[in-house]
């Protein structure tokens, strides 16, 4: 059997399980996606693809794509399984919520067979593929991990919004017990990867995926809580920031109104999860970052104090600028918190299904202010072209950009 002979299951056909199964079905691997929602289910199959990329949808509209892919919400046999399901934070307790793995690895269990590959390509706490993984699959089967069956954690690392490159482009850790599983998997990833394939054990790999993001939430925490320094000094903290980074050896971020989306918010506390007494800054900055829709609000609150029952317009509700991804978006939260405080609020972002709007012009008649939270490129375009008109037909031609 050749490598692409084979078939690979795909468990989790969302941002990440999707365009590598539609990678993968390019390559000649026979794919089957496997995904609990039927709309997921019926859109793979019917060839519509949800997320909104350009080079996605080509991928997905080839013939000899189409021709090797199928979804269903049940997995099958198969040679390689991925497991590219959530793992989202459990909100009260500040861990891991692993129940969707641990679903899709009883899902996978029925079929599993010697010389199978299961890779896990969410991201996970360390030691879950020792501790989790492995007792729920030794314990449900004959098969041993390392020997008869092969385990794997190959985490992701795609930017959503460049997803179609950066999934074939970015190098790769391909973390597991033992070569024959690190082989097989590099193996599977040489098919369309062109960045380097990193070979390493699992626990190393789990760690490596969390220390990414850590990493960018500590940096972004640091900026934010230089532009908190610099509003007490009355300084503008972006041209602080901007001067500093002049030093050769200095590249500080800018503030900005939170840290949201399915990684940078959540991965740390999966690190706090397995160490606690090792994470004091990790956690400082995951408090300091999860402040700032409160700090943002009170801005606002701040800017139209004068005015009497404003009419708020914000834009913006994406986790970030030019995604159509609003997971633990903090501009959500800062609106939930004016929501609250009784204001009258508006709410667009053109990337969001739902929230859509005509143009600045029309929802800005008759507004106080218009917040812009998530500044996604074309929103600033338009605002740029339509500027005075926006201000024209404004109440009170109060425009902010909070990032
Ligand atoms: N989105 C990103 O940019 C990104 C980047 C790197 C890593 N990750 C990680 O990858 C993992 C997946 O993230 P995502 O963004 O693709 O999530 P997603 O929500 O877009 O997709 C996950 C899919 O899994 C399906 N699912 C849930 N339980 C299932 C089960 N038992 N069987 C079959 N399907 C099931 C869901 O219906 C959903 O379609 C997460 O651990 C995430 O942290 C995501």
């Amino acid at each position: 059997m050749t490598d692409t002979d084979k078939t690979i299951v795909v468990v989790g056909t969302g941002y990440v399980g999707l365009p590598a199964a539609l990678l993968l079905a390019k390559a000649g691997y026979d794919v089957v996606g496997v995904d609990i929602n039927e709309n997921i289910v019926r859109a793979i199959n019917e060839g519509v693809m949800r997320i909104k990329e350009d080079d996605l949808q080509a991928l997905m509209d080839e013939p000899g794509v189409r021709a090797n892919l199928r979804a269903q919400s049940t997995p099958c046999e198969g040679d390689i399984f991925i497991i590219a399901v959530p793992t989202p934070l459990d909100h009260r307790k500040k861990i891991a919520e692993m129940s969707y793995v641990d679903d899709a690895v009883e899902s996978i269990i029925p079929f599993l067979r010697p010389g199978n590959l299961v890779i896990i390509e969410s991201t996970i706490p360390p030691l879950t593929c020792r501790e989790r993984v492995t007792p729920m699959i030794e314990k449900a089967t004959d098969l041993v991990i390392g020997e008869t069956l092969h385990l794997a954690h190959c985490p992701e690392r795609i930017l959503p919004g460049d997803i179609f490159y950066e999934i074939i482009h970015n190098d790769r850790i391909i973390g597991a017990m033992n070569e024959e599983a690190r082989d097989m998997a590099a193996d599977m990833y040489a098919t369309f990867v062109k960045g380097e394939l990193f070979k390493t054990d699992d626990v190393t790999a789990e760690l490596v995926k969390l220390m990414e993001n850590t990493y960018r939430d500590i940096n972004i925490a640091l900026a934010n809580e230089f532009d908190a320094v610099a509003e007490t000094l009355k300084i503008d903290g972006r041209e602080a920031i901007t001067l500093a980074n002049k030093h050769p050896r200095v590249n500080i971020l800018y503030p900005g109104i939170g840290v949201g989306g399915h990684c940078i918010a959540i991965d740390p506390w999966f690190i706090k999860e397995v160490d606690p007494s090792n994470s004091r800054m990790i956690f400082t900055s995951r408090l300091i970052n999860d402040g700032m829709p409160a700090r943002i609000a009170s801005k606002i609150r701040k800017a139209v104090r004068e005015i009497d029952n404003p009419k708020l317009v914000v834009l913006g509700a994406a986790y970030k600028p030019n995604v159509d991804d609003p997971r633990e978006s903090p501009a959500i939260e800062i609106v939930r918190l004016l929501v609250e405080d009784g204001y009258d609020v508006a709410h667009y972002d053109r990337l969001i299904d739902g929230m859509e709007y005509e143009s600045l012009v029309e929802i800005c008649k008759g507004a106080d202010m218009l917040a812009i939270l998530v500044p996604h490129d074309e929103t600033m375009a338009e605002l740029e072209r339509t500027r005075a008109e926006v201000e024209q037909v404004m109440r009170t031609p109060l425009i902010v950009r909070y990032q």
